[in-house]
């Protein structure tokens, strides 16, 4: 447990037992560090409940405090500036040295599954599939340090108009092959495909489609037929998807991003009749499209039905979601189901929630929450594109941040070795950085400011771990040393701001949004860096003031260490 959450316990005890009835209290950072560390603002709460003079409410708290806190003195109305003794803080932070827990304030333990892949088959990832890796594998890894069980699923779109595209291409350039004669008996075999093959035949057949109305048709009437299940197209489409999950995986490996379930769109198609019995009772005509009406009497919105159905029965990606959904709760049954997804499909996510509800597909005990996020635009606002227009993809992005990377690496590292560091780097920039703002704001992309040496980077962070890694490097067994003492403001400062960490994490947590913890990241970094000039931690005289920077360099960096573990981040030994 932590000390925030041990003390608000025992905060909260000695409230009681003066008589007042309160569910909770909360230590809040000061914002006066010269009056205390925290602040308690119960008493103005209480002194209104109680019809009671606040000042002398927060007397009476103060008086039964233990010597846990010093400089315990009482402001303005009624506010308690408490400060922890230095022997509380020392022994507190002395057991995170080897161990994170100490930050852990775990709950009743959920299983939740978290959806935030979303890659198209045969297409390249974007920019938005890269916010939804970013934001949701760390969500997941924030999910698991609370000790929920939790289940990735990667939700491949793997069903949709490209495939209609690449197979068009292909029974153009391959009318041979056995998938395109109605007569074909027996098992289709294996072809041979290469995700070269794939990243020439999408665009080829979709430039030619753009311009060829016959050709658009074609590739409508082959994405129609699979989407009905047309054997011959399926058992080639599934060929293709398979190219191209692999290379998909090997683009989210380098994002640190590990799904427990790697479905998608198709996979979900083999659920699609038992989800039809469930939700047949509520489908209707309307339109041409067979839909579910979700509208609910206090709307104060347009809510348009949800189409589960094309006319002809052929699925449509909500379809696909409804089906997924359907699996989800057979084979797991979740109590939460989180979708991390792009800002602008929020609407469409409450029109399959409701749905869902509705139907009883989902029963009110599952939660289902779509944690949208917001865009990467340019300079000019607009969502980011390429030079030439184009849309933004991952690798487009990696190598702008690449290019500015190279120049902060010492010319001294070659090789492999550059290479590796110059990668860690990149993905570092880019997941920092996606990780920064409040996950809903849009924000602007700029590549050498996010890739800077200084200021709230992912090199900036990197460099902190170096720095504390080659200083430690010096010292032998520099695990067995404790903290002793609390020599100065700059180490004290270090202190408190670990002792808040526990509080950033939380609200990460409850609020599903990154930038507490990527704030308190930086916040910790440049207190330790102050630290790090201001004093000469291997040659300080005093014994036991030295054990304890050597402690507190330690354990700001395991600290470090396993926050950029909960962001997916790599660390480096040099750079
Ligand atoms: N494939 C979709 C896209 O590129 C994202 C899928 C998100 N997840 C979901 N369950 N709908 O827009």
């Amino acid at each position: 447990m932590s000390l925030l959450k041990s003390t608000e316990l025992y905060l909260k005890d000695i409230i009681t037992n003066l008589g007042y009835d309160i569910d909770n209290v909360k230590l809040e950072s000061s914002s006066m560090p010269s009056l205390g560390q925290f602040q308690i603002n119960i008493a103005m709460s209480l002194a209104k409940a109680y019809k009671q003079n606040p000042r002398e409410i927060a007397s009476k708290i103060v008086e039964s405090l233990d010597d846990r806190f010093t400089n315990v003195n009482i402001a303005g109305p009624g506010f308690i500036n408490l400060t922890f003794s230095d022997k509380t803080m020392i022994e507190y932070l002395n057991e995170g040295i080897n161990s994170f827990d100490i930050y852990v304030d775990a709950e009743e333990p959920k299983k939740i599954i978290v959806d935030y892949g979303g890659a198209n088959a045969a297409k390249a990832l974007h920019v938005g599939h890269m916010r939804a890796a970013n934001i949701g594998e760390a969500l997941k890894r924030l999910a698991k340090l609370y000790k929920n069980e939790v289940i990735g699923d990667v939700h491949l779109g793997d069903l949709g108009r490209q495939s209609g595209m690449i197979i068009s291409q292909l029974m153009i350039e391959k009318p041979e092959l056995p998938f395109f004669d109605p007569n074909f008996k027996g098992e289709y075999p294996k072809i041979e495909i290469t995700k070269e093959d794939l990243a020439y035949l999408y665009p080829t057949a979709s430039k030619i489609a753009k311009e060829d109305p016959e050709r658009m048709a074609l590739v409508h009437d082959i994405t129609a037929k699979i989407e009905l299940g047309y054997t011959p197209y399926v058992e080639l489409w599934k060929q293709i998807v398979e190219v191209s999950s692999k290379e998909i995986k090997g683009v989210y490996d380098e994002l640190n991003c590990n799904f427990e379930l790697w479905e998608g769109e198709l996979s979900a198609c083999d659920y699609i009749d038992d989800l039809t019995k469930v939700i047949e009772p509520y489908i209707y005509e309307s339109e041409g499209a067979k839909v579910i009406d979700i509208k609910e009497a206090d709307d104060n919105k347009e809510m348009p039905p949800l189409m589960v159905f094309k006319n002809d029965g052929a699925s449509v990606y909500s379809t696909r979601e409804l089906a997924t959904i359907y699996s989800r709760m057979e084979r797991f049954n979740p109590d939460e189901i989180w979708y991390v997804v792009d800002q602008r499909q929020a609407l469409y996510f409450e029109q399959v929630f409701r749905g869902s509800y509705k139907t009883g597909l989902v029963p009110p005990t599952t939660k289902l929450y779509h944690f949208g996020f917001g865009t990467i635009n340019g300079n000019d606002g607009k969502p980011f594109k390429t030079r030439d227009g184009g849309v933004m993809t991952l690798s487009n992005l990696l190598e702008l941040i690449n290019t500015e990377i190279e120049k902060k690496i010492k010319p001294e590292i070659t090789g492999e070795e550059r290479e590796k560091i110059a990668h860690a780097l990149t993905i570092a920039t880019l997941k920092y950085t996606d990780l920064i703002p409040y996950r809903k704001t849009d924000y602007i992309f700029d590549p050498v400011k996010f890739s800077s040496l200084e200021g709230k980077t992912g090199p900036y962070i990197l460099y902190t771990v170096v720095r504390i890694k080659s200083l430690l490097n010096k010292i032998e067994n520099f695990n067995d040393y404790k903290i002793e003492n609390i020599p100065n403001e700059d180490i004290k400062n270090i202190m408190t701001k670990l002792i808040e960490l526990p509080d950033s994490l939380k609200r990460s947590y409850n609020e599903a949004t990154l930038n507490y913890i990527t704030e308190i990241l930086y916040e910790i970094c440049s207190l330790y860096n102050k630290f790090y000039t201001n004093y000469n931690i291997i040659n300080e005289e005093d014994a036991i003031t030295k054990n304890t920077y050597i402690a507190v360099s330690n354990l700001t960096l395991n600290t470090i260490k396993e926050i950029l573990n909960i962001l997916a981040i790599d660390t480096i030994d040099k750079m």
